[in-house]
């Protein structure tokens, strides 16, 4: 089963405002390219410097038609998120040392790629995503179809058999079933925080099942928080999530924890959002987001 976005994407796609005066939408002059992001695109990608911008727009430009998501239109892909993670240097080592990682709803896989980029064999790097559209265009942003060795998967979180891999080693149909429980760092970033309490939490419980059954492997990401936690209506009222802050988030990894028979060591905390993500945000809920913040986390295995 598909989240509530997702059913609504797959049945009646028209019915998603992708015009250009959505309110997250950052019309492609305003796009600010950080340092880091220049190195990549200009290193990694190998794109001159001068054409990055529009490229980048280019590739944004076709994303958009696919889903529009808020990290689409106002160019949050760009953040490579894992490299300001207090467990970056954690999970470098475990990965330099032969460890798997699967970015998963990973969309265009930037923190994939920062890993590649970061010199983690990419055969070890795997990605995952319902929209198999974002994962091709992940290549054409990157420009690296040439030299990628990662396998991305088509699937759908809460069906883990719809898992195939469509990119990378697809010569193997089960091979997810094989590499289920031998990830050693999930990353779901901008995830779970999709789902209605209910879908979130079995989501959670899933990633557990894909995860290494080992102390230490972990589930990192970033993703929408709020200082005064609770439920909230968002998309206009089309939706119920549950925002959480640290508490909330350390009682729900317990209660994954009691459901899976595993124990967890959470470690999160909730970063202010900058002033022009909580306007735009706002504009295109019409809901107080003044509470919200990012709840950063990593979540250890015990
Ligand atoms: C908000 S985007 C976040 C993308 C990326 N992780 C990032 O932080 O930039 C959420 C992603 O999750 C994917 N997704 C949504 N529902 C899913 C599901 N049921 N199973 C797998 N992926 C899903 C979407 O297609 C989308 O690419």
């Amino acid at each position: 089963m598909a989240n509530d976005e997702e059913i609504t994407t797959t049945t009646s796609a028209e019915a998603h405002d992708r015009s250009r005066s959505h309110a997250w939408y950052k019309p492609g002059e305003q796009l600010k390219l950080s340092p880091y992001t220049l190195e990549i695109f200009e290193n990694y990608s190998q794109i001159p410097t001068g054409q990055i911008a529009a490229h980048i727009v280019k590739i944004r430009e076709k994303a958009w038609g696919i889903y529009p998501y808020p990290c689409i239109g106002s160019f949050r892909f760009l953040d490579f998120a894992i490299t300001e993670s207090p467990t970056f240097n954690t999970a470098l080592a475990k990965l330099k040392s032969g460890g798997k990682y699967l970015d998963l709803g990973c969309c265009f896989a930037q923190d994939l790629r920062a890993l590649a980029y970061a010199g983690i064999p990419s055969e070890n790097l795997y990605g995952a995503d319902l929209q198999s559209g974002f994962i091709d265009l992940s290549y054409e942003l990157f420009k690296d179809g040439e030299t990628l060795k990662s396998t991305f998967f088509k699937g759908d979180i809460f069906d883990l058999a719809t898992f195939t891999p469509i990119r990378g080693d697809t010569s193997d149909p089960a091979l997810f079933e094989k590499i289920k429980g031998e990830i050693d760092i999930i990353s779901a970033r901008s995830f779970l925080h999709l789902f209605s309490p209910g879908q979130e939490f079995k989501a959670a419980c899933q990633i557990v099942e894909i995860l290494k059954n080992e102390p230490g492997s972990i589930i990192m990401g970033r993703q929408v928080g709020s200082f005064t936690p609770g439920v909230e209506s968002i998309s206009l009222g089309k939706r119920e999530v549950f925002r959480h802050n640290a508490e909330t988030w350390t009682e729900f990894w317990t209660r994954v924890g009691e459901k899976t028979g595993t124990r967890w060591n959470v470690q999160a905390s909730l970063l202010e959002l900058a002033p022009d993500v909580k306007k735009s945000v706002e504009a295109a809920e019409l809901a107080n987001i003044q509470t919200r913040g990012w709840l950063e986390f990593v979540i250890t295995r015990l």
